[in-house]
């Protein structure tokens, strides 16, 4: 949706643009933010995309993620709170794409199957499967624009004894709504978002407890009573499991908060990104264009404190190279470039440094588009008081508000707090009669 908006945006200005047509496997748009109950597969058999549930709200401030050139006080006419639910989030992301009438170069229910680049011409073939009415089209195409996520296709990792395991056992991409964990006692494993989210809102939807398993160090926060954390999982007997540090707990459920594999099953190994889930992934010119090949681009491929205006600031860079308005350097130009950034981002110590890394990473590119540039130092400041919010109150961070960095407008509180929230609709959420007042 970045891309086909950043296209549009510099026709718009009178710019030449190509041929561009979006291949979208769902019905719709909105990638993670469209919400399906299903899991496993669609109902075209292909693999659901979407990892969300239900009563799932922002986990970041809306502050940090806002659009630069199409604000939330432009969609919504008046101030929201800081921590839309996710229909709301939806919402706006469609509002924007609609306002540039972008959706006809959109072919929904078109799965991309293959791509594959001919050395000689020069230019891809890409094979897709029109999903409604069975038919395959082969199409060619100069460049390739890969945005189709990292966090649908789960990491499932073993765990010793865990095929005796009584109870449900399933990925957070299956998970779609916490009421099912009431009463029960949940074991999580992972110490990422999946793993604290999904914890407080099985504790916010009656789980009897929670215990959250981490690997490399605890997410540290002030739990509630009837939620704690764990070190990595020794051994599952039946319904009980046992932790590296020797104390053990039984439990009715598993959910693996394990993160997600890059995977694209329709790209080739030569053009395949592979990377953990980090700010740098290797192999790609300032993050979005695949080095091997610089026909071949990556959107939204590195882990994300920002992330709806970091996918603009690369949709307009990538734009700017099909254009030609930047220049591509050799190969190993980028090498170096790259080179740079990527010890750069090994010297990250700590969070805040990550979130610096990864504003200076969006300046970077906008500096050289005319996507408008907005102050990302202080988005580095709404973050890292975010992390502060959380480790004050896990259950009410979402409680706060944010100033807009883009238009200024403070945040209202929303009508109910958030432990208390049990709906989660766009109709709700904008219940005039229930909206505070601004607290600016
Ligand atoms: C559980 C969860 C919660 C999140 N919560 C937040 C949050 O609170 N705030 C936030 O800012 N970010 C959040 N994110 C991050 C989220 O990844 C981004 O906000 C955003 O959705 C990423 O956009 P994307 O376009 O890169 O990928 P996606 O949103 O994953 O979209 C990819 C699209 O590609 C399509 N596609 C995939 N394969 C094919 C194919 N072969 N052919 C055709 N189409 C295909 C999919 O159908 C999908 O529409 C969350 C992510 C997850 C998993
Ligand atoms: N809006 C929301 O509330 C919300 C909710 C959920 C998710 N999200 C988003 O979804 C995205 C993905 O988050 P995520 O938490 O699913 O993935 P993630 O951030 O990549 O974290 C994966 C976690 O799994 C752990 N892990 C991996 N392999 C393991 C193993 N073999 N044993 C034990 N632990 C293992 C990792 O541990 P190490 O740290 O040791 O690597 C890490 O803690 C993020 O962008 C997040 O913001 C948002």
């Amino acid at each position: 949706m970045a891309a086909l908006r950043a296209f549009k945006s510099a026709e718009n200005s009178g710019a030449e643009i190509p041929d561009v047509v979006c291949f979208e496997k769902q019905d719709d748009w909105g990638g993670q933010w469209n919400f399906t109950w299903r899991t496993g597969t669609d109902g075209y058999g292909e693999p659901v995309h979407s990892s969300m549930y239900r009563n799932l709200w922002s986990n970041g401030p809306k502050e940090a993620l806002e659009f630069a050139e199409y604000t939330f006080d432009e969609h919504f006419n008046r101030p929201i709170s800081s921590y839309p639910p996710r229909e709301v989030l939806w919402d706006y992301i469609n509002g924007r794409a609609q306002q540039s009438e972008v959706k006809d170069l959109v072919r929904f229910a078109h799965v991309v199957r293959r791509v594959e680049f001919d050395d000689q011409r020069r230019k891809f073939t890409v094979t897709v499967d029109d999903l409604r009415n069975h038919v395959t089209e082969v199409r060619v195409f100069d460049q390739v624009i890969v945005s189709t996520g990292h966090f649908s296709f789960p990491n499932v990792p073993d765990i010793t004894g865990i095929e005796s395991f009584p109870g449900e056992v399933i990925h957070a991409h299956e998970f779609r709504g916490a009421e099912r964990f009431a009463g029960q006692r949940l074991l999580l494993v992972g110490g990422s978002y999946s793993a604290e989210d999904i914890g407080i809102q099985s504790h916010k939807m009656g789980a009897r407890h929670v215990t959250m398993s981490y690997r490399s160090g605890p997410q540290g926060f002030a739990w509630p009573d009837g939620v704690d954390e764990k070190p990595q999982i020794e051994r599952i007997d039946g319904s009980v499991a046992t932790f590296v540090d020797g104390s053990s707990g039984e439990f009715d459920a598993v959910v693996l908060c394990t993160g997600y594999l890059h995977h694209y099953p329709f790209l080739p190994d030569s053009l395949h990104l592979r990377s953990p889930n980090n700010l740098y992934p290797n192999d790609l010119y300032r993050g979005v264009t695949w080095n091997a090949n610089p026909q071949l681009h990556y959107l939204g491929a590195q882990d994300q404190w920002f992330t709806f205006n970091m996918f603009d600031a690369q949709a307009w860079f990538v734009r700017d190279l099909i254009l030609g308005r930047v220049e591509l350097p050799d190969a190993d130009a980028r090498a170096s470039h790259m080179r740079q950034w990527s010890d750069r981002y090994q010297a990250v110590a700590d969070d805040a440094a990550a979130v610096r890394f990864q504003a200076d990473y969006i300046r970077d590119l906008i500096e050289q588009t005319d996507y408008p540039m907005f102050d990302l130092d202080e988005v580095v400041r709404i973050f890292l008081e975010w992390k502060a919010d959380k480790k004050q109150n896990i259950l009410t961070y979402r409680d706060q508000a944010y100033r807009s960095v883009m238009t200024g407008t403070m945040a209202v509180v929303h009508h109910t707090r958030w432990i208390d929230e049990l709906d989660d609709s766009r109709e709700r959420y904008l219940d005039a009669q229930t909206t505070a007042d601004s607290v600016s």
